[in-house]
């Protein structure tokens, strides 16, 4: 009797948000009534629709009792300490991603910018049950030595349909650590080949005394030589030896940009400055500088930006200096800038020698030039190299997001997301600032680390999924199928949870 009471209950608050839904988008389609986005959702509403909910559900808090009775059980094998709630991937769709409690949530979060055409896109399940490819999801092969028969001609109609410009290769990877990893070695062996000097021993000269520098606030991942040019928290590095590294400092700008720009203009001199001069001191004390990492927008660290011109100055810098550029688009990569490499917003002819992925594009790997492939065999090598059921997804991705024009969505998407929280900072002034974005990159800052925690409670408990990032950062990264009501949807739900901070 009171469990049927109970889902009455839920099936009564479901409709209602059903309802509310509805009349929002009732609302934003007469408010505009002529914007390109709301064209562009009538041609394509009905393959979205077709495969998503039509607005978050909420039953319980999240965590639920169920996921709380999970944490329980893994508690015993696993810390659980980071374990927001568990999920139910099949039922998850599009971008509501739903919890084992029955809790459906717009995800803006998108498992750390993982999830590039939605949950359980159509394209994605029809691959895993084509009995073509069982193979290779049932055998996973070592794509080092015994690649499958078509492995290339995955890799071409895959990263290399979105290779950025001049890159002719790809090595594929594990993980965004695992890239970075291996892109490092490529860096180092590539200088050390380039002087025409071979390693062989354990120390110098066959272990060469050669340094990365990275930047303050750069995220590169965390095994251990990523590590070492990672500078985001400390606890990422406590008690973890590390290689002592050149470290620039990365510009913090003032928003808002356009009120800032000779202050900004001076900042981003005195980074590049630091930078060059840290270059130039590191190579006198015979401790070379083969390469330099970055990541177009500082994610991890509170998406920092920098402009296009600090950029092209920093490759300038790396060109003089004979120093590898490694541009890390682990988190950038994928299309939610609205171009498919956020580095391409550049504009550059020769933006970078080694560019890394993982997340969005499920594989992970690097884009090299030619002269980064090492010399001999297994100098870059592991069991797997990557995995290559990752490519057979990522080819149907990569299609989807080209019939689709998921680009100019992200585009379209991201001036109603950025458009919003500028509203809403005007609104809050006292609790919102630095609102930023490319695309649906966009973040936003919180008075302080506390408060932003909470909001990011209230708002999932209010059906929307969200990240931090640096110390008080609210991160955006949707999938590449949200659309402009889903932000709409969005700005009201995170609203209603800035009003329940008062
Ligand atoms: C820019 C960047 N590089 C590297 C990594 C490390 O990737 P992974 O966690 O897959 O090892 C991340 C992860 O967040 C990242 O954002």
């Amino acid at each position: 009797m009171l469990l049927s009471l109970h889902y009455v209950i839920i099936a009564t608050l479901c409709y209602y948000h059903y309802i509310m839904l509805l009349s929002l988008h009732l609302i934003t389609r007469i408010s505009f009534p002529f914007s390109i986005g709301h064209r562009h959702q009538q041609t394509t509403a009905k393959r979205v629709e077709e495969v998503e909910f039509d607005g978050p559900c909420m039953k319980t808090e999240v965590p639920g009792p169920r996921s709380k009775i999970l944490a329980q059980q893994l508690e015993s094998i696993q810390s659980v300490v980071q374990v927001n709630f568990f999920c139910d991937y099949e039922e998850s769709k599009g971008n509501y991603l739903v919890d084992v409690d029955g809790n459906r949530m717009l995800d803006v979060y998108t498992q750390i910018a993982s999830i590039p055409i939605g949950y359980n896109h159509p394209a994605l399940t029809k691959v895993m049950t084509d009995p073509k490819n069982m193979g290779t999801f049932v055998n996973r092969p070592a794509l080092g030595m015994m690649p499958p028969e078509q492995f290339s001609e995955k890799l071409v109609n895959g990263l290399m349909a979105v290779a950025p410009k001049g890159f002719s290769r790809v090595q594929t990877m594990a993980c965004g650590s695992c890239s970075n990893e291996n892109a490092y070695k490529a860096i180092f062996i590539w200088y050390r080949v380039r002087a025409g000097v071979l390693s062989f021993f354990f120390q110098v000269p066959g272990c060469p005394d050669l340094t990365l520098l990275s930047f303050m606030g750069g995220f590169h991942g965390r095994t251990l030589g990523c590590l070492a040019t990672t500078h985001t928290k400390a606890i990422q590095k406590l008690d973890v030896p590390s290689f002592d590294w050149p470290i620039a400092s990365f510009p913090q700008l003032r928003y808002p940009l356009d009120q800032f720009e000779r202050e900004n203009a001076r900042e981003e001199a005195r980074c590049l400055e630091e930078a060059e001069d840290l270059i130039v001191k590191w190579n006198q004390k015979g401790r070379h500088v083969a390469g330099v990492v970055i990541e177009p927008i500082q994610a991890e660290g509170g998406d920092n930006h920098a402009s296009f011109d600090f950029y092209t100055k920093l490759r300038g810098i790396t060109k003089k200096h004979g120093c590898a550029f490694l541009v890390d688009e682990v988190q950038t990569g994928g299309g939610s800038t609205g171009k498919f490499w956020a580095h391409e917003h550049w504009g550059l002819d020769d933006p970078a020698d080694i560019v890394s992925f993982s997340k969005k594009m499920l594989t992970g790997g690097y884009y090299q030039k030619d002269s980064f492939q090492p010399d001999k065999p297994f100098r870059i090598f592991n069991t797997w190299l990557g995995d290559h059921t990752k490519n057979l997804l990522l080819t149907e991705v990569i299609k989807v997001i080209k019939t689709e024009n998921l680009l100019d969505q992200a585009k379209r998407s991201g001036k109603v997301m950025l458009e919003g929280l500028y509203d809403l900072q005007d609104k809050y002034p006292h609790l919102l600032s630095k609102a930023r974005g490319i695309g649906t990159f966009c973040a936003i800052d919180v008075k302080d680390e506390d408060t932003r925690n909470l909001l990011l409670l209230k708002a999932r408990n209010k059906g929307v999924v969200l990240g931090g990032c640096g110390t008080q950062s609210i991160r955006f990264r949707p999938a590449l199928v949200f659309k402009e009501h889903h932000a709409h949807l969005f700005l009201d739900i995170f609203n209603d949870a800035i009003t329940e901070l008062k």
